[in-house]
């Protein structure tokens, strides 16, 4: 790692950055965020919970920034896993639409610091519209969200600095599963042999996190060739494309790269015109399902002369050739695969914005917390 220069930054413990040393404490706190989780339970989430969440046909996921990325992912969790629908908006969107309540949606927020207007906004309209089941999911205990909200859990990423949310993030989402985990239980869609399983991979997620960190170089390798580029594409599909979202999102906020993500199946309608070999795209592609379908969009930008720079899996049978860069992970992680795929995408965006010399805790424009519209 880059070892700060001074012994000023005692509280860096030896980065140069928060956002790095936020990047490599989340398997810490994953960890912490797991602390008391012995058994799925309804509990975990308050008082009550189990009597709201028996009640629910829906659930609606109201967040900002990275949050909402996380609040994706979820949706695809929810609705596999629980069977239950669930939608996702944008906060700012909600608040001002005319939308149809439903008073049996659970409205779940996301948020790490439980005080963006926006979120705030969103869960007083849905009170406000018969929507009273409301949880939080958030990093800030004493926030105004956990005030505002009947149900909550905190996530323990502990204080986030750097204006890019990473751990905050990471630990949204195993909030997120962990809720999900719960709505499949309520629903009977859990069995005592799944919920075993599932834990068990909860608990070894923070050592499979730490093997992810140490491809570290490989990454910053990739960074030196992005960091000469304008416009990278981030490129996944089912539960991955919101980590190419959140990808690109890093990618913009810290390193000032012109970057987007799309689902995978929507090149053809649009980015591909863009392709050439001065427009890299980054695909997330796991081992998963999916992969198949990616592989052929990945064809699709090397025929047009697209520089890929691919995120993997061990034993998927991807390999580096002309054109074609390939970094794989140890292990496919099932559906939490989404948490380990995150942390590359952090890396390669803290690494291109390192190279280019950028404020990177703090973004020009940006800020932490938006408590203003
Ligand atoms: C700001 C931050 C982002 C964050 C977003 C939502 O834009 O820079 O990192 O994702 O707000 O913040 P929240 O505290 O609601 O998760």
């Amino acid at each position: 790692h880059i070892v700060a220069a001074h012994s000023g930054a005692a509280d860096l413990g030896g980065y140069r950055y928060y956002m790095q040393k936020e990047i490599f404490e989340q398997p810490r706190a994953v960890a912490d965020t797991l602390l008391d989780v012995n058994s799925i339970m309804p509990e975990l989430f308050g008082d009550g919970a189990w009597r709201v969440f028996n009640g629910i046909d829906s659930v609606l996921l109201l967040a900002c920034g990275g949050s909402y990325h996380a609040a994706l992912t979820a949706k695809y969790w929810i609705e596999s896993l629980a069977g239950l629908p669930a939608s996702v908006e944008i906060a700012s969107e909600f608040r001002y639409r005319d939308s149809v309540a439903n008073p049996k949606t659970l409205v779940v927020a996301v948020s790490q610091s439980g005080e963006t207007a926006d979120v705030l906004g969103a869960v007083h309209v849905a009170k406000r519209l018969g929507m009273v089941n409301t949880l939080a999911i958030c990093n800030v205990p004493t926030s105004a969200l956990v005030r505002e909200c009947a149900l909550n859990f905190m996530t323990r990423a502990g204080i986030e600095i750097g204006v890019a949310s990473t751990k905050a993030f990471t630990t949204q989402l195993v909030a997120l599963f962990l809720l999900t985990l719960t709505l499949a239980q309520i629903r009977g869609r859990l069995s005592d042999e799944e919920e075993r399983r599932h834990l068990h991979a909860l608990r070894h997620l923070p050592d499979a996190m730490g093997k992810v960190l140490a491809l570290e170089p490989q990454i910053m390798g990739w960074s030196e060739t992005l960091t000469r580029k304008e416009n990278i594409l981030f490129l996944g599909r089912g539960m991955h494309f919101p980590i190419a979202l959140e990808g690109a999102l890093k990618m913009k906020e810290i390193s000032y790269i012109h970057a987007e993500a799309y689902a995978a199946g929507e090149l053809k309608h649009g980015p591909l015109a863009l392709v050439s070999d001065e427009m890299p795209v980054v695909a997330v592609a796991p081992n998963d399902r999916l992969l198949e379908k990616l592989r052929s969009n990945m064809h699709e930008v090397s025929a047009r002369n697209g520089r890929l720079f691919v995120f993997a899996d061990v034993d998927c049978g991807l390999v580096s050739s002309p054109g074609v860069s390939v970094i794989r992970l140890n292990e496919y992680y099932g559906p939490l695969s989404p948490i380990l795929h995150t942390l590359p995408v952090q890396l390669l965006a803290f690494h291109a914005a390192l190279a280019r010399g950028t404020d990177i805790d703090k973004p020009r424009n940006l800020a932490k917390s938006v408590t203003v519209e």
